[in-house]
């Protein structure tokens, strides 16, 4: 057990705070003066982060606190300044895919509203764990763009392509019991003070797996279609030869056997 213990380091920088624990990276986004939008400076941090659990695979807990706000989305005041070559340089869109391609799983928890860039930030982690007062919206239309960083493709693939262009042509805000009953979000807990509890719970469900049979798992469910069952088998025929599942199996046997 590890993971739930105590933060092995702590840094803060340009408004993120990131604790490492031996199994596990906890980001917290910090920037409440500006709602934790998102701006260049968090963009360059999280590659920071991306760098780190690609060098040196953890799981991934990724909140905006307890205080009420996860993000507001893409810095508005950068983003009205952007012109097309900044859209073609895919700020967002780029980090976000770097951390949806995580080798080990990663779990956001969502305290109050996750809007446009900040929901696509949540759908860009595994799973998703949210307060009862949060909520999820893309009012990226509204301001003249589309949801560009995400969500025009993961929001179909975790809700469903009619829900999700509803979401997307309207910015209608979903709160916690509908983002549940569409399947956005994992499990709601009623008190803020719960969210990290849960969500170091979940993890620490996760952190009981075989990590090498984890990061194939996720590579396996993230492949595009054509790419089963070969990358399945593949997948398989290297953990059936890694003495890690020798030893989880003998262990099972030998429990069974007393
Ligand atoms: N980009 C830049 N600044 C933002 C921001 C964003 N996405 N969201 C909030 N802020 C800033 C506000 O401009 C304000 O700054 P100021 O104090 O210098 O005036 C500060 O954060 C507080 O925002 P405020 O709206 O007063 O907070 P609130 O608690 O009443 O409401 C939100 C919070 C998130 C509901 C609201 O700020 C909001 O709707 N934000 C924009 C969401 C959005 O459209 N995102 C899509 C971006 S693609």
């Amino acid at each position: 057990m590890g993971g739930r213990g105590q933060a092995v380091s702590t840094v803060e920088s340009a408004g993120l705070r990131i604790e490492e624990r031996a199994d596990r990276l906890v980001v917290t986004l910090d920037r409440p003066e500006k709602r934790n939008a998102i701006d260049a400076d968090l963009v360059a941090v999280l590659h920071e982060v991306c760098g780190r659990l690609e060098r040196d695979p953890k799981l991934l807990l990724l909140t905006g606190g307890t205080d009420g706000i996860f993000a507001a989305g893409a810095d508005i005041a950068q983003l009205r300044e952007r012109d097309r070559l900044d859209a073609l340089a895919a700020i967002n869109q780029a980090v976000f895919a770097r951390l949806r391609a995580l080798p080990l799983p990663t779990v956001a928890a969502v305290d109050g509203p996750a809007l446009g860039g900040g929901a696509e930030l949540s759908y860009a982690c595994d799973l998703r764990i949210c307060t009862s007062r949060a909520s999820f919206g893309q009012p990226e239309v509204r301001l003249g763009i589309i949801a560009g960083a995400g969500a025009t493709h993961r929001l179909p693939a975790l809700v469903g392509e009619t829900r999700a262009k509803e979401l997307l042509f309207t910015g209608r805000r979903i709160d916690a019991a509908e983002a549940l009953r569409i399947g956005l979000v994992n499990r709601v807990v009623d008190q803020p003070a719960d969210l990290l509890g849960a969500a170091h719970e979940l993890l620490d469900e996760i952190a009981k797996a075989s990590p090498l049979a984890l990061r194939l798992t996720k590579l396996a469910v993230d492949a595009p279609a054509a790419a089963h069952p070969q990358l399945d088998l593949v997948s398989q025929a290297v953990l059936f030869e890694d003495p890690e599942k020798h030893r989880r199996m003998t262990a099972f046997l030998d429990r069974k056997n007393r």
